[in-house]
């Protein structure tokens, strides 16, 4: 294998990037036509799909699904999703048509205010520049109107700026605080700008102010960036019926043992931590989806949800379940930030399409379906792990994903799927069982 290091691997084409990888690995010439079978014919697509990253040799593609019948609000809506993990949508769409049946979701949205900081050191007095700071505030604001005058007419900005004084992190550190609104934009770009113009007003202040003496001219910037963690960007949804009203067919006692265990393992996910974080990997299983459908960020999104799963000093899982006067009710509380104009949204033909599902919801409405999908898909998973247990809606989904291994042909698939309904699903079972087709009818089954 040629190991050679690559210079300007940035400024090839697509095609030498193809022959700088068959060449590294030493693949067939065919690689060349088998990429392309993954490139979307229309090449103004392949283009904007290409221009989302950097050094494309093809696309990657999920699949693209829709999970129906989420009732949000009295809103009946097809969720689309993106997901590579076989039943999260199966899960989704089960809960989403259970609930329709029992009131639907409820959600609402309890603020949306973003976070950004500017760290930086300062070697003065820390209640001298805080008796400065309101001079200073005056100054950050009035010399980034040029970056916030557009986001004041659709109704955000800038909603405060703290200075805080941090000398147990390092010596003479400090941080200024500052809250955004960017309504429907998830805002990362205006965020990021006004907070380095804060950094730049900052220093001129140091170096030109008469308030601050020779010796304390200095002010270094270590840096500034928004913060993913957004506590006051928060969505709670829920969902709640009669308990009697949750297995149909079931016996009251049945109803009950059902409700019982449902609250047990909510309660173990809320102080054991190994099953916190399955529990909300599980809760982010539907987040995601609807997010990488929607084209936003969902890294940002869990960073910030496992963040607020963490914010009373230990990780807990990210439901809640109240029964009471003979009802059962299943909450989520998330911290949350997205956004429904600009970046992938905008541009992502896909993500347009989902907007578009979705009847262009606007950012609060999108908080409220990605907490709906989290707490659907917690529904479904912990309903079926008190129950039947989640191996039997897994396997039945990696059974096709066998028979796909497998290039098993559409014509044989209902019968292996039929032979592998009471029985357990593994690769070699299925394999084992697919040979034993090709005997058929040679005497020897
Ligand atoms: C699997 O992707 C997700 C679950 O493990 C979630 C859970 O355990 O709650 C089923």
């Amino acid at each position: 294998m040629d190991n050679s290091i690559i210079k300007g691997f940035s400024k090839y084409n697509k095609q030498q990037r193809i022959d700088a990888l068959i060449k590294r690995y030493g693949f067939q010439e065919d690689m060349v036509s088998w990429l392309a079978t993954f490139e979307n014919s229309d090449a103004v697509i392949q283009k904007i799909i290409d221009d989302l990253s950097e050094n494309p040799v093809c696309s990657f593609p999920f699949p693209f699904s829709i999970a129906p019948n989420f009732v949000v609000k009295g809103k009946n809506l097809f969720f689309p999703l993106v997901s590579e993990e076989s039943s999260v949508v199966a899960a989704l769409s089960n809960t989403a048509g259970f609930w329709a049946k029992r009131g639907g979701f409820h959600a609402e949205v309890l603020g949306t205010e973003k976070k950004g900081q500017v760290h930086f050191i300062w070697n003065g007095n820390p209640g001298y520049l805080q008796s400065l700071f309101p001079e200073i505030r005056s100054k950050l604001l009035a010399e980034s109107t040029f970056l916030t005058a557009k986001m004041e007419e659709r109704g955000g900005g800038i909603t405060s700026i703290e200075l805080k004084f941090l000398p147990h992190i390092l010596p003479n550190y400090y941080q200024l605080d500052a809250g955004f609104e960017t309504c429907d934009a998830m805002g990362a770009n205006f965020i990021n700008s006004c907070l380095e113009q804060f950094g730049k007003s900052l220093q001129e202040y140091f170096l030109t102010s008469e308030k601050v003496s020779a010796g304390q001219r200095e002010c270094e910037i270590i840096m500034a960036i928004l913060s993913n963690y957004t506590p006051e960007s928060r969505v709670r949804a829920w969902v709640e019926c009669p308990f009697a009203d949750l297995l149909e067919g079931k016996t009251a006692e049945e109803c009950e043992l059902f409700v019982r265990k449902f609250e047990q393992a909510i309660r173990i996910s809320q102080t054991d931590v190994s099953r916190a974080v399955t529990h909300n990997k599980g809760i982010f299983n539907g987040i995601d989806a609807l997010a990488v459908a929607t084209g936003n960020d969902f890294r940002a999104i869990e960073a910030c949800g496992h963040a607020f799963a963490a914010r009373n000093g230990h990780y807990s899982g990210l439901t809640d379940v109240l029964i009471q006067e003979g009802k059962f009710r299943l909450s989520i509380e998330l911290a949350l930030a997205v956004g429904v104009v600009g970046g992938v949204t905008a541009v992502h033909p896909l993500a347009k399409l989902a907007m578009q599902i979705l009847d262009h919801p606007t950012a609060k409405e999108l908080m409220m379906y990605m907490a709906v999908a989290g707490l659907a898909s917690n529904f479904g998973a912990v309903k079926a792990l008190v129950s039947v247990g989640i191996q039997q809606g897994h396997m039945k989904m990696h059974l096709s994903n066998i028979l796909n291994q497998l290039n098993i042909p559409e014509d044989k698939r209902a019968e292996i799927q039929q032979y592998f309904q009471d029985k357990t699903v593994s690769f070699s079972a299925v394999e084992e069982y697919w040979k034993s087709f090709g005997l058929r009818g040679s005497g020897f089954e």
